[in-house]
């Protein structure tokens, strides 16, 4: 009997009391720790990730959008992710992965995107942008990575794998995560919106965590709260049957590109506000104390115009640039082309005359209303003599969070643990039409803690992510799920 009694006691002291005296008891301080301790490495596995040329834009590197998105499912395996899986879709695949500790407890899903835009005009790089370098600059003296994609958007997403790798170290990963990555957000998310409706399931989460917009600055961190939508079009205005010579036709017959330039020009009045025809009739009206909170940011115009070298601003009147650059909608040609554009002249009346036009959303317009009243009032403004085709792109919807949302006040206590510093909300003007799907498939709210700055040079030559915003974004995720799950119990 007492021999019995001794065994059980001995069973259960080797399954129970043992790993439980042997599993040491982690903390926050520890991950952490972790972190500090890893720094370099993390930085030299970021600046691997760097060199692979993942441009979706362009089919010539669809060999390095599949090698990035393998590196991606390696990273998120090592670092302690089940169900890792590279899932191939009708475009470029979407690496997916999880780790789920307790059915209930909240789930959060990071969404993060590796592909990145193309890389010209490459003669403006002063580095190589797949050949990533760690250089020192005025905004950054403790240096920035430069490489396409550094800060939009693979240095941003590594930031959530190497939490989580922090987090599984150190055992203190507080509830479920999910990850997809995806390698067409440049060219409009087209396969993941049909991935997201065929996998409800796989993807049901609480909230979307997503890195990949900016700070207001490093001074004052933000959690952004609102993206605006997007509309594109591309117009084509056909004037002659070939191009002319400008001397014997030119005063008699329309020119398409005098044409073009006269209905776009027609299209902001002196106000700066956008004459298509019910382009504001469902504009939010953003309230008095809502527009004084906003305006809490410290405007600096100078500065800011120093920074891209303008001489002057310009915008819809009655607003702050902040105001322009947030609550209210654009319009702007993102590329006119026409004639005869080589060496020396050529006199000569084109044919045809082209122009790429996008404009920016607000809460409530949608890409379709603004597209269709872009087509009417573009077709109704050209002269009888040409031929107008307008053709539709890609667009996306606005996309706001309130600030005194769960979601919004875990990521702000989160930062302000991370920074020090008190953090305010912030409405960008900048585009991730996949949020506003997340919430209408998934029914749950996206989260936008970015840790880029706006001098990033994101899509534009020597793009680069300062350490230090690395850094800071890797220390506040671990933050975020303390502070969500808690928020959550
Ligand atoms: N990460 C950017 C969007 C962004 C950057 C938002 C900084 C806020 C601050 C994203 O990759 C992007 O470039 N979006 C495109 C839209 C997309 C449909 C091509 C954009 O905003 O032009
Ligand atoms: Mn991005
Ligand atoms: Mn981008």
């Amino acid at each position: 009997m007492l021999h019995k009694l001794w065994s059980i006691f001995c069973i259960a002291f080797i399954q129970i009391l043992l790993p439980l005296l042997n599993q040491k008891i982690y903390s926050m301080l520890e991950t952490q720790n972790y972190i500090k301790e890893n720094k370099q490495r993390f930085l030299e596995e970021l600046i691997e990730l760097l060199k692979i040329a993942s441009v979706s834009a362009d089919p010539a590197y669809k060999n390095e959008v599949l090698d990035c998105a393998e590196a991606v499912a390696k990273h998120l395996k090592n670092a302690g992710a089940d169900q890792v899986e590279i899932c191939t879709t009708p475009g470029n695949p979407i690496v997916f992965g999880e780790k789920i500790i307790d059915k209930k407890l909240p789930t959060v899903l990071v969404y993060g995107h590796y592909d990145v835009q193309p890389a010209d005009p490459i003669e403006l790089w002063k580095s190589g942008p797949f050949e990533p370098v760690v250089k020192k600059t005025e905004i950054h003296p403790e240096g920035a990575i430069f490489a396409r994609g550094s800060a939009d958007d693979k240095g941003q997403f590594f930031m959530h794998l190497k939490a989580f790798e922090a987090m599984m170290k150190t055992n203190i990963l507080p509830c479920n995560v999910k990850f997809i990555i995806e390698g067409e957000e440049e060219v409009g998310s087209v396969s993941l919106a049909g991935f997201l409706e065929e996998n409800k399931e796989k993807l049901a989460c609480d909230v979307i965590l997503i890195s990949d917009t900016s700070l207001y600055n490093m001074e004052q961190p933000t959690v952004t709260t609102g993206l605006r939508g997007l509309s594109y079009v591309e117009v084509e205005v056909e004037g002659p049957n070939r191009d002319l010579h400008s001397g014997l036709y030119g005063g008699a017959v329309p020119n398409p590109i005098n044409v073009l330039c006269q209905m776009i020009g027609s299209l902001i009045d002196d106000k700066g506000r956008i004459t298509v025809e019910g382009f504001y009739d469902n504009v939010e009206t953003v309230s008095d104390a809502e527009r004084t909170e906003m305006n809490k940011l410290k405007d600096n115009p100078e500065a800011y115009k120093q920074e891209i070298g303008l001489k002057g601003l310009q915008g819809e009147e009655g607003y702050t640039t902040l105001e322009r650059t947030s609550i209210r909608p654009t319009l702007d040609v993102n590329g006119i082309w026409g004639g005869y554009t080589g060496e020396g002249a050529k006199t000569v009346i084109p044919s045809k005359a082209f122009a790429k036009i996008s404009m920016r959303l607000v809460p409530y317009q949608t890409p379709e209303e603004i597209t269709g009243k872009f087509v009417n009032h573009f077709k109704k403004i050209a002269p009888d003599s040409v031929k107008l085709k307008v053709t539709p792109h890609h667009g996306g919807m606005p996309y706001v969070l309130k600030s005194d949302a769960p979601e919004f006040l875990a990521a702000k206590k989160a930062m302000e643990k991370a920074f020090g510093k008190e953090v305010l909300p912030f409405r960008s003007g900048g585009s991730i039409p996949i949020t506003a799907l997340f919430e209408q498939v998934l029914g749950a709210k996206s989260v936008l803690m970015g840790f880029g700055l706006s001098t990033d040079a994101i899509h534009s030559p020597n793009e680069h992510y300062g350490l230090s915003n690395f850094y800071k974004g890797i220390e506040s995720i671990p933050y975020f799920f303390k502070y969500y799950t808690e928020l959550k119990k």
